[in-house]
């Protein structure tokens, strides 16, 4: 039987892995300082714990692992890393995981690892124009991310590509491109736009305000959770060692997006513009390298992926609502 592990497995996208991995055969170790939130551990074997420790990164690989996927890391949406406040921890906390995980897996001579990098290492000048950014992958540099998050993103993804070199290890590094899905944190200030505003279109009346940060006329795009899955299960599994992108090339302004989520719910809505934290004008997944190297690229639509992500939000939000009655 094949295993992997799964750093980060109580997190959004280590869940849904810990599901696939397992829906393929694995035997799989979670790893996390908590269990998933949202649904029971699909895992064989769940440990919870502090990748910070060297000692607990050791512990946790004492057997051989055919996949180690590294998904853990100090983050949120815009609300928290764009907001200054805590640079420090997101550095600190995801830089020392990294090295850590990376000193115990060459240690036990695992073969390669996936790491998950963020499209927020790409240059800030480079996304200005909402309508034309560029985040192809070798506009990387000169480097100019405009978040602590983005730099330590950078640092770690050139880390991984330093342990292939040295130690010829055959890590792969994927920038993903705002993931978004059921089972995803939505509510509490990590949470991303998409999931921001099912919450806020769904706790609207009909007519009613929906508060958005900025003039909505940044762009993005967005991936849904299966997409993102496939994508990083090809990559880890082909030759590619990356950096490559995973994400949808679908951009839309984040007016488009509330609109979208607004005909999903069926409510007219009044978008209420505020001043929030921001982070980069425009972007928007460039698919052309992974399209290239595995064949692949993402098919499904940002509105059919929404339409799982709002029904499942607003079932959240009644169960809290019959549960404070
Ligand atoms: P998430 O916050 O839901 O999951 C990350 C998990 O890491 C959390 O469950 C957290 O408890 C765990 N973790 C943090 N510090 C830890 C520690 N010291 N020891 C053990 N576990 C620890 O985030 P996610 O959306 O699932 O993202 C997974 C990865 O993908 C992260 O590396 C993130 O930076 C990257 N990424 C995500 C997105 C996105 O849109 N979701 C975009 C770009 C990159
Ligand atoms: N989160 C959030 N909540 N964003 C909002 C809201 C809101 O209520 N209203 C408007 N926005 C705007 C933000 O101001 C930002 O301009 C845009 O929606 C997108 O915000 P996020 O989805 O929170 O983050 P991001 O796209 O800037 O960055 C995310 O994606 C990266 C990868 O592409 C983050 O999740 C990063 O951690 C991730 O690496």
């Amino acid at each position: 039987m094949p295993t992997a592990l799964v750093c980060g497995a109580g997190g959004f996208i280590g869940g849904h892995l810990v599901k696939r991995l397992k829906r393929e055969g694995f035997w799989v170790r979670g790893v996390d300082l908590k269990f998933p939130p949202f649904a029971e551990t699909e895992a064989d074997d769940f440990v919870v714990g502090d990748l910070r420790d060297q000692n607990f990164c050791r512990q946790i690989t004492d057997r051989k692992f055919d996949e180690v996927y590294q998904l853990a890391a100090d983050m949120g949406g815009a609300g928290y890393i764009f907001t200054g406040e805590h640079d420090a921890d997101v550095m600190h906390n995801s830089a020392t995981i990294n090295l850590n995980m990376l000193d115990a897996c060459q240690k036990r001579n695992v073969r390669g690892m996936f790491y998950s990098s963020s499209a927020c290492m790409y240059p800030e000048h480079n996304q200005k124009d909402p309508d034309n950014p560029n985040c192809a992958e070798d506009s990387a540099y000169p480097a100019a991310p405009d978040s602590e998050y983005g730099w330590e993103k950078l640092f770690s993804e050139r880390l991984y590509l330093a342990y292939n070199r040295n130690h010829g290890m055959r890590n792969r590094v994927a920038r993903y491109h705002n993931i978004f899905g059921p089972e995803g944190t939505w509510e509490g200030g990590k949470e991303k736009a998409p999931a921001a505003v099912c919450r806020k279109v769904a706790q609207a009346s009909n007519h009613g305000e929906v508060e958005i940060w900025g003039d909505g006329t940044q762009t993005r795009s967005f991936l849904y959770i299966d997409e993102c899955l496939e994508g990083t299960i090809r990559l880890t599994r082909s030759e590619f060692e990356g950096p490559v992108n995973v994400g949808s090339e679908e951009m839309v302004t984040i007016n488009q997006l509330v609109d979208l989520v607004s005909d999903i719910a069926g409510k007219k809505v009044i978008k209420k513009h505020i001043p929030g934290p921001l982070g980069v004008r425009g972007r928007n997944s460039d698919n052309r390298l992974i399209g290239q190297k595995l064949g692949w690229k993402p098919s499904a639509t940002l509105r059919s992926g929404l339409e799982k992500t709002y029904e499942w939000i607003d079932r959240q939000i009644r169960s809290n609502t019959r549960a404070a009655a």
